[in-house]
């Protein structure tokens, strides 16, 4: 690890909430990983978490992901935001009680997509929070879109822009299981987990989608994004988060069980 290495990490949804379950945060398990990062000794860190049971029942329900159909849908889009708010401020409190430097960065003000991808993004405040020696922390958000009036953001494509646009290091997706497996292990008790990938096993690969309701679309979209990361020489571990110590030993950059997917 060096000192002045960027490191993004993502904490994916079904690691810090109930996912199957409406707004419910797994505070212990949050509380746990602000613990970690702070032991990791990483200062130059961008911290992105997703929106679990907290964005994605609002989203399916006021079907955002579709773009605007009615009126009715602006609610959805206050309701959605205001959730995502509220589960970043449980991430807040638990990053802060530790005494790390973490100052929120609400997509929502800082990117605009269209058709879903960024295509505007206002990110200096990133830039100069973590040249300040602080550390951002931005979230999954449903955002405004130039062809279909919002959108919604994932974590993971935030993930990816930053890493690329700001030159990361390495990237750290934590999850709800152990990494990319052969086939969806909730469905198949013969999957395989698998510890190398390269970019172009990409399109090869048969993965599962997500066994929850997931708008932004499971593993295979997950790697999809992650692939041109690991093109332009950024590495990405996939790591269970649910696993104490796992998001400490990867973010010490030691070797541990889940999946690397990197060019060389
Ligand atoms: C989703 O973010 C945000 C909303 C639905 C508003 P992510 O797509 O990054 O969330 P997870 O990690 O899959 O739960």
């Amino acid at each position: 690890m060096r000192a002045d290495e960027l490191v993004v990490l993502k904490l994916g949804g079904s690691a810090i909430t109930f996912k199957e379950e409406l707004r419910k945060a797994d505070e212990q398990t949050i509380r746990r990983l602000a613990g970690e990062i702070a032991a990791s000794g990483v200062r130059r860190l961008i911290i992105v978490h997703g929106g679990g049971g907290f964005g994605h029942p609002l989203a399916h329900e006021y079907r955002l992901h579709e773009g605007l159909r009615g009126d009715w849908q602006l609610r959805g889009l206050a309701e959605t935001h205001r959730a995502m708010e509220e589960l970043n401020g449980i991430v807040m409190e638990a990053l802060l009680a530790e005494g790390l430097p973490a100052v929120p960065l609400p997509p929502i003000s800082c990117f605009i997509t269209r058709a879903g991808r960024i295509r505007k993004a206002f990110i200096e405040p990133v830039r100069a929070v973590l040249d300040l020696g602080a550390i951002p922390v931005l979230y999954g958000d449903v955002v405004l879109d130039e062809a279909q009036g919002f959108a919604i953001l994932s974590g993971d494509q935030i993930v990816a822009y930053l890493a690329l646009a700001l030159g990361a290091s390495r990237v750290i997706l934590g999850l709800g299981i152990d990494g990319v497996f052969t086939s969806d292990p909730l469905k198949n008790p013969g999957a395989r987990l698998i510890e190398r990938l390269r970019p172009e096993d990409i399109q090869a690969l048969e993965a599962g989608g997500s066994a929850a309701l997931d708008v932004t679309g499971g593993m295979g979209k997950k790697l999809k994004e992650m692939a041109p990361l690991a093109s332009a020489g950024i590495p990405v571990l996939f790591v269970n988060a649910r696993r104490p110590g796992l998001v400490l030993r990867a973010l010490r950059g030691e070797k541990i069980m889940g999946t690397l997917l990197s060019a060389a």
